[in-house]
């Protein structure tokens, strides 16, 4: 990983610390899985990695114990957490450009629970399709399911939905591979019951 991406990490990892349980997890998570199934050609890392690694820092300004699903929530910390992220990425000296670009991004990042298919951002169509991804990985599908105070079979039939309305809604994979791995990690989970 990029020496940048590191600094971005560590700071970010202090806002972590105070935000919703299991962040940490699912953030280095996501750093570690993203770069294997995109090619640098595709898109800027630059601005990819920043977001994946800043998106939900804004969840340490909400009040433990609050829904986090909830729509105003959604809203609220992709706008703070657009904020933090400007002011970790000015720390570091980042490019003005770039730091604009990925604020755009993060406050928008959860808009796809308002309807937005991300057609026209090839950048939150990646980032999406991993942060879906995540409960369908070993730690994440734990997370997920005691999220829902579900059993791993209700757990499994909860994420087979959620992918049909994905599919219903129009946000689509961003490539085969990525799809691939979705499949392979869900036959993982189905294996383990
Ligand atoms: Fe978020
Ligand atoms: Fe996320």
């Amino acid at each position: 990983m990029k020496k940048v991406y590191s600094k971005i990490l560590e700071k970010a990892l202090l806002y972590y610390e105070k935000g919703r349980p299991r962040d940490i997890e699912h953030i280095k998570w996501l750093v570690e899985t993203i770069p294997k199934f995109i090619d640098k050609s595709e898109v800027d890392f630059d601005i990819l990695m920043p977001v994946v690694i800043l998106h939900d820092v804004g969840y340490s300004k909400v009040e433990k114990g609050t829904d986090f699903f909830k729509l105003d929530i959604r809203k609220f910390h992709s706008e703070e957490g657009a904020k933090i992220a400007g002011k970790i990425l000015n720390e570091l000296g980042y490019p003005q450009d770039k730091i604009k670009e990925i604020k755009r991004l993060i406050c928008k990042h959860d808009n796809w629970a308002f309807g937005d298919s991300f057609e026209d951002e090839p950048i939150l169509r990646i980032f999406n399709n991993f942060d879906f991804m995540w409960v369908v990985s070993q730690i994440g599908f734990k997370v997920y399911a005691s999220f829902l105070k579900a059993n791993p079979e209700e757990t499994i039939r909860n994420i087979e939905e959620s992918e049909k309305t994905n599919i219903k809604d129009g946000r689509k994979w961003f490539n085969k591979k990525i799809e691939n791995y979705y499949k392979e990690l869900m036959e993982e989970r189905k294996r383990e019951i």
